[in-house]
């Protein structure tokens, strides 16, 4: 059986320079954590592969610190890679570096297929459009970052049904900050970010005893940002209320301390981009 394959960047050129999401403190950020963001990384690099996942590393590049969050990149399905189209222009200058990875892990023969977005239409990755294995079809978040128009996309490149649900707050700009399809139809999820039409979406489809909800401390902990392997949970360092209530339903927790990433707005899942999911 091959392993769960993810996308990472080093983060040699990751900073917290400028602020496009309520969590980012370039005031607060200081060279020498950079160096405390390479220990972070790496930690989360081998959480994965110890819960049996493999690692595909990408360099970074001077200037665009966020290139660290290859979640946002692209959606990824059955070696379909559909890439994306930032908001905001200071992550704009991704969208060719993270191309260009693409094209390479193409020609290595790890994806088959590249698809660009419509002109016009915005969308931010796997941030924004999480795969559920259990009811095979997308979750997608719309309305800070990536457009509803982005997330019909989806549904037509890759054939298979998007949920929409938009997302009612700029602290929780991306659908992996508030949302997250675990195992056998589980759902950990934080009902404030979404507004009350996207909540009653979640309800209707996630049976009540299927639903787990994060309390504010566990979602500003990033938690929700998690990784699921099998039965593990990669996520950042998590309050004990959470930690209580997913090993209560089988989950093994590994935590990982992410936060010189948190300080930029993100944790363990928008770091990883799954490649190898069909
Ligand atoms: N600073 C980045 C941004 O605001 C963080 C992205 C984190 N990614 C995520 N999918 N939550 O775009």
């Amino acid at each position: 059986m091959t392993k769960p394959l993810f996308l990472m960047t080093d983060p040699g050129h990751y900073d917290v320079s400028y602020q496009i999401n309520p969590w980012m403190k370039p005031e607060v950020w200081e060279e020498s954590r950079r160096r405390q963001a390479e220990e972070s990384s790496t930690a989360l690099r081998r959480a994965v592969e110890a819960a049996g996942g493999e690692v595909e590393i990408i360099q970074g590049v001077a200037g665009l610190p966020d290139l660290v969050f290859p979640a946002n990149a692209a959606v990824v399905l059955d070696g379909k890679v559909l890439l994306a189209r930032f908001r905001h222009p200071e992550r704009q200058g991704e969208e060719e570096p993270f191309r260009q990875a693409f094209e390479a892990l193409k020609a290595r023969g790890v994806i088959q297929t590249i698809v660009d977005l419509p002109q016009g239409c915005l969308h931010e990755g796997a941030g924004d459009a999480h795969w559920d294995a259990h009811r095979q079809l997308f979750w997608t978040g719309y309305g800070p970052r990536s457009s509803k128009e982005g997330c019909d996309f989806i549904e037509m490149t890759f054939g298979k049904p998007v949920v929409h649900l938009q997302l009612a707050s700029d602290r929780f700009y991306h659908l992996d900050t508030c949302f997250c399809p675990l195992a056998d139809g589980d759902v950990l999820y934080f009902p404030e970010a979404f507004t009350p039409e996207a909540l009653a979406e979640i309800r209707a489809r996630v049976a009540s005893e299927r639903r787990i909800e994060a309390t504010p401390a566990e979602a500003a902990a990033f938690c929700v940002n998690a990784v699921l392997i099998d039965r593990t949970v990669v996520m950042a360092k998590a309050p004990e209320t959470l930690r209580r209530k997913l090993t209560a339903r089988g989950y093994r927790l590994v935590e990982v301390d992410l936060d010189p990433f948190i300080l930029s707005g993100g944790a363990a899942y928008c770091m990883t981009l799954r490649l190898d999911r069909a």
